[in-house]
């Protein structure tokens, strides 16, 4: 009954105007990041009018395969291959001006004019070389506590931007930008004499001034009024999440976790839309696990069967080339995810991975002292957390030029559907290549 008197009460009031603004769609990451996001933006890139990075920084790696040359992206959103589309980098993006340069030549060198299809918000934060230090510096102190940082100067630049001290891309704009940079840097230059940080950063310094010239010259827009203002006039938006929602600042395994918002909550506040004109938040996950750097991962396999996911999966960091940590899915992470998000539909990727592998598990509950819960704990490193496996019969065979659902295997059409139920939230499409058209429609 419930439910009949809310949809009664939203449709009539104006289903109109409604259809007109609900335009903004989310692709984003469920576990602990490098599920395939870039993969899966650059497919459906096709159908919007502007794609929009809305948070994080060049922590990010996202892969695609242009004309069959593998790009990895860090800071330009994924839609940039496509001419149709104008690509965002929005407001609550920490920006590297470095990364940004020598992205946009590898961008350019496939005929893509950025001075035409990516507009940088004046309000994004600017990474400078000592945020790149300050990690560096912190991770060091930590010693084995590391968070295991991709020591970009992410966690730095965002301490800058809630202690009201960061300079952004508007500035640059400015004619007293060198001497805010100055004072910011000093501030810096202390908390690296605390640490006794003593490397020599100014090559970083040089890099970082010939940088910010391209940046001055590239679109720099006043990009809550742009998008909202595209809205208004019906053009379709994909806003690209970075990292995923076990990173989360405030939802994920903290204090290993990244510095942003990367869930759905995250578009609002990095993008300046209002949550009603989110449609649709598709969510990205493997069809096992993997995570880089430190903290909880309960389905880890610290085996022979984690390195052959390794090997099969080629886990390994887009951004700082380290080995993934390898796993089976964990369910209870991933409902989880599906919540905090609002997730509409399911892409699993990597599928093709789990081609030779006799049997699968996937995590249906931890164990925690002898008690079950299908709830994530906080601080779950700190608990003796045991994942409670349900199995499956592998499907043994090569299903990556499978291209119609009816073709999967049924031990594979047995495993999408248990994990659908599981969750509640269905997958709709399985990625089974890294390829751009390896995408199949459930
Ligand atoms: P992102 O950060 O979420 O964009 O993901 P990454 O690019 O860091 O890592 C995903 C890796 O898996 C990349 O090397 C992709 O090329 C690759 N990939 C994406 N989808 C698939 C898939 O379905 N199968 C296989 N084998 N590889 C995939
Ligand atoms: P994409 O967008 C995987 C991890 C780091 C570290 C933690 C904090 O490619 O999925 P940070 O540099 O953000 O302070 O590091 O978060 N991390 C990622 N892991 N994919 C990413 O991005 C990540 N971005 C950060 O390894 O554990
Ligand atoms: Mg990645």
């Amino acid at each position: 009954m419930h439910k009949y008197t809310l949809l009664n009460f939203a449709v009539p009031l104006h289903s109109q105007s409604i259809s007109k603004i609900i335009m903004v769609d989310v692709i984003l990451g469920l576990q602990w990041g490098d599920e395939g996001k870039g993969k899966i933006v650059d497919y459906f890139a096709p159908n919007y009018d502007i794609v929009a990075r809305f948070q994080g920084g060049p922590n990010a790696g996202h892969t695609l395969y242009v004309e069959g040359k593998k790009v990895v992206l860090h800071q330009i959103p994924s839609g940039i291959f496509h001419q149709q589309a104008q690509n965002i980098i929005g407001g609550g993006v920490v920006l590297d001006p470095v990364t940004l340069k020598r992205e946009c030549a590898i961008v350019e060198g496939f005929g893509i004019d950025v001075r035409k299809n990516l507009f940088i918000s004046q309000r994004a934060n600017l990474i400078l070389p000592t945020h790149r230090a300050l990690d560096k510096a912190s991770e060091l102190q930590k010693g084995e506590e590391k968070i295991g940082s991709t020591l970009k100067g992410i966690g730095p630049a965002y301490m800058d931007k809630t202690g009201r001290n960061a300079l952004h891309v508007g500035d640059l704009l400015q004619k007293n930008f060198t001497s805010q940079y100055i004072n910011l840097r000093m501030k810096h230059q202390r908390l690296l004499d605390n640490f006794d940080f003593k490397e020599d950063i100014s090559a970083w310094e040089e890099e970082f001034f010939e940088a910010i010239e391209l940046l001055r010259s590239l679109n720099i827009i006043n990009s809550e009024y742009y998008i909202n203002n595209k809205i208004s006039e019906g053009k379709k938006v994909l806003a690209e999440g970075a990292q995923a929602t076990m990173l989360d600042i405030d939802f994920g395994t903290y204090p290993f976790v990244t510095s942003s918002n990367t869930i759905s909550a995250g578009v609002c506040t990095g993008l300046g839309v209002a949550p009603q004109k989110i449609r649709q938040v598709l969510g990205v996950t493997k069809s096992y696990c993997t995570r880089v750097g430190s903290g909880p991962f309960p389905t880890e396999l610290d085996n022979t069967i984690g390195e052959e996911l390794r090997k099969i999966g080629s886990e390994y960091g887009a951004t700082t080339g380290r080995p993934r940590r390898c796993g089976w899915m964990d369910l209870v992470a991933l409902k989880y995810a599906c919540m905090i998000n609002g997730v509409t539909d399911i892409v699993m990727t990597k599928a093709d991975v789990l081609d030779k592998f006799g049997e699968l598990n996937v995590c249906t509950a931890y164990n925690i002292d002898g008690t079950e819960t299908q709830e994530v704990p906080i601080q779950m490193e700190r608990l003796p957390l045991q994942p409670v496996y349900k199995s499956f019969k592998g499907w043994n065979s090569d299903i990556s030029s499978i291209s119609n659902a009816n073709k999967l295997p049924n031990e594979t059409k047995n495993y999408i559907q248990f994990i659908n139920e599981y969750l509640g939230t269905p997958i709709k499409y399985v990625s089974n290549g890294a390829g751009r058209d390896q995408l199949i429609l459930l």
